[in-house]
């Protein structure tokens, strides 16, 4: 594939912006970026915060792994670079949802620290809060949802993650939800509480 010249594109800006798109919707747009090993809970979690948001009135979206991968990333391995590209798209695509206007969740494994932080970057500032779904490797293991852990021991998945490819925990993020422990209900409950303290979406009676 050749690069295009990025010299003879033009960036637009609509005559409709950001503002106009959140006072229609009544709140902000950000994504929420959820990141965890395979099994900890990641994709529960997002799909109960969209509930949650949608039953409160305000436009949630889930971008998630699996999902993901049998599309626009249906190109994509598991090695770390096409790891980095997995999550580079994603980004990308987070950043059009939260311009937008939508609360954007994405639930994708993005085991790198530097993809993490690249993400950050794209989406700048205040759009991007990292959600850490921490469950250890010993709880997502017991569960094995998809029996992948049970493949990856068997030698079955190379580079499966946690066994065979590291996870790189986040050092710093917004929120961390015990989700080896406590109910995926519980985990969301949190995570509306905090957009709500934060400003982004308006306090449930509002
Ligand atoms: S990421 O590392 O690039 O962020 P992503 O979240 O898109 O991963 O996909 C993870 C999902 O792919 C897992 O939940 C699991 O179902 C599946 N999968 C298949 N092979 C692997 C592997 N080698 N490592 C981790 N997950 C894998």
């Amino acid at each position: 594939m050749t690069e295009p010249d990025a010299r003879n594109l033009a960036w637009h800006s609509g005559e409709v912006g950001r503002d106009d798109r959140e006072r229609l919707l009544g709140h902000r747009g950000v994504t929420l970026w959820l990141t965890g090993l395979s099994g900890s809970g990641k994709s529960t979690v997002a799909r109960r915060v969209e509930r949650l948001l949608v039953e409160r009135g305000v436009l949630a979206y889930v971008l998630d792994g699996d999902n993901v991968r049998h599309g626009l990333n249906r190109d994509l391995g598991f090695g770390p670079a096409q790891r980095s590209e997995n999550i580079r798209r994603i980004a990308e695509v987070a950043k059009l949802l939260t311009d937008a206007g939508l609360v954007t969740i994405t639930a994708f494994i993005s085991p790198y620290r530097a993809d993490r932080a690249q993400a950050r970057a794209l989406l700048g500032g205040s759009d991007f809060l990292e959600i850490y779904c921490a469950a250890t490797i010993e709880e997502c293991e017991a569960r094995d949802p998809k029996g992948l852990y049970a493949r990856a021991r068997a030698g079955e998945i190379p580079e499966f993650t946690g066994i065979s490819a590291p996870y790189e925990a986040p050092e710093h993020a917004e929120l961390e939800l015990p989700t080896g422990r406590e109910d995926a209900d519980a985990s969301a409950r949190k995570v509306l509480a905090f957009l709500t303290e934060r400003g982004y979406i308006p306090a449930a009676n509002a």
